[in-house]
């Protein structure tokens, strides 16, 4: 789903742009409020790239659709949209602008292996936690299917 989708079923009542959407997931819980204060940076994959919106996201409008992205101040990287492959190079250079504390590995819906070792790279250059969302693909590599 693209941001535009998105604002379109908010629109139409389809999906619900308020309070129930701004849930408090898991990850929030869990990694968030134990490694950053309200307004710190996080990096994730974009939304419309087959991240989460867990990870921080706004709409094309600046609509935010998540705690994540209402406490936290969030700069997404993409895929090319040539490849369907992250930018590492583009994320990279995203990375060392914007600093942020904690860069977001692992998504929803990207179809690709994960480069672990270019995002260790990144965050020992850009000073920030590495975590991996393993959410979707834990039971993938628990049978070896997945690399991690
Ligand atoms: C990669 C990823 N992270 C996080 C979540 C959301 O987790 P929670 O239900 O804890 O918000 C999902 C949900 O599908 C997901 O795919």
């Amino acid at each position: 789903m693209n941001g535009e989708m998105v604002e379109n079923a908010i629109r139409s009542g389809r999906i619900d742009g308020g309070e129930n959407n701004r849930r408090v997931s898991f990850i929030f819980a869990a990694v968030y409020t134990g490694l950053l204060l309200p307004g710190d940076r996080i990096m994730g994959l974009d939304t419309p790239s087959g991240g989460n919106t867990s990870h921080g996201y706004y709409t094309p409008h600046g609509r935010k659709v998540s705690s994540a992205s209402i406490f936290f101040e969030s700069l997404p990287y993409k895929v090319n949209p040539q490849t369907g492959y992250i930018d590492y190079e583009k994320l990279e250079e995203r990375a060392l602008d914007f600093r942020p504390k904690i860069l977001i590995c692992g998504g929803s819906s990207y179809s690709r292996e994960w480069d672990y070792g270019r995002f260790r790279q990144i965050v020992d250059k850009c000073g920030a936690v590495l975590l991996c969302d393993i959410a979707q693909i834990n039971g993938l590599i628990a049978a070896k299917v997945c690399k991690l």
